[in-house]
């Protein structure tokens, strides 16, 4: 019995140690990334050293122009014109063949922008399937899985809507569903509240706090310092360099008003409830 303990004792150290000892997902080391040449050659990030382990979320902070938003392209591989290194699950980028790194873009990094950037000619289900188009999967089960994803988000009843008819808040959903459609292991999202009220900045926030809890890691650049409350690492930038590296305790903000629209379990629940008090 206790050599069974024993045994159960050490397996539980081994399987911390290996979390532990998992290679970071980011590494950056002496990140430089030059733009304009000759006179106006200017480093716009300058010397950026960074290690983020899997499952962490991340904020990143900063006034306007530090260089937040060109720091979240290099790291999606959307911009691979850069100096230092940056080892991607502990592969140097510099060795990927462009073809790799296109792979990784579309299944590994799931983006998520200020401005949405749904397709306006497409509809909400559409939207959401689209990045499985390159993946050889027949339209109707592309659409099947959109639809479960939506579901996740309380937005199947608005599968069929066009952008324009969804408010900012459901915009920017749809946007965070489409995103995770390939189930990226990261998510980066630059300001994904900045056109969003309060209310539905912590709707979003939940989303992102909830993918967090499901061991997904995510990097997010906000202006909001209320917003980071939600992280477990917040960064702050300056002229191109990390100026404040925080770890904090994740601990979401209490709100007054519901954080989401009530979905018909929950609506299902409350009507219960009433009805077993009038009796
Ligand atoms: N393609 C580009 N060519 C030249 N300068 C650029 C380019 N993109 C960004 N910059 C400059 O880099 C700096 C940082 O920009 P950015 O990363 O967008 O900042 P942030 O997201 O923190 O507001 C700014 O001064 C901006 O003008
Ligand atoms: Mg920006």
């Amino acid at each position: 019995m206790i050599k069974q303990l024993q045994f159960a004792q050490l397996t539980l150290i081994i399987a911390i140690m290996t979390v532990n000892n998992s290679p970071p997902v980011i590494r950056l080391k002496d990140l430089r990334k030059r733009f304009g040449i000759g006179d106006a050659e200017n480093f716009v990030l300058n010397g950026i050293d960074l290690t983020i382990k899997k499952g962490e979320f991340v904020a990143i902070m900063g006034p306007s122009g530090c260089g937040k938003t060109t720091l979240l392209n290099i790291l999606g591989l959307l911009d691979q014109s850069i100096d230092g290194e940056y080892e991607l699950d502990g592969q140097p980028i510099a060795t990927m063949s462009k073809r790799k790194q296109a792979r990784i873009r579309s299944q590994q990094i799931g983006f998520v922008f200020q401005s949405f950037n749904l397709i306006s000619r497409l509809n909400v289900i559409e939207n959401v399937a689209l990045p499985l188009t390159y993946k050889g999967i027949t339209r109707t089960k592309r659409l099947e899985i959109a639809s479960d994803i939506l579901r996740n988000f309380h937005l199947n009843e608005r599968e069929y809507y066009m952008p324009y008819q969804l408010s900012g808040g459901q915009m920017q959903r749809v946007a965070i569903a489409r995103a995770l459609v390939n189930e990226p292991s990261i998510i980066l999202a630059d300001e994904p509240t900045g056109n969003l009220d309060s209310r539905a900045s912590h709707i979003i926030m939940e989303e992102l706090s909830d993918l967090h809890k499901r061991g997904n890691t995510i990097i997010m650049v906000t202006h909001n310092p209320r917003l980071t409350t939600y992280a477990s690492r917040v960064i702050t930038m300056l002229d191109g360099q990390i100026d404040t590296d925080t770890k904090t305790i994740t601990n979401p903000p209490v709100l007054s008003s519901p954080k989401r629209p009530l979905n018909t379990r929950r609506r299902k629940k409350s009507t219960y409830k009433i009805k077993r008090k009038r009796k």
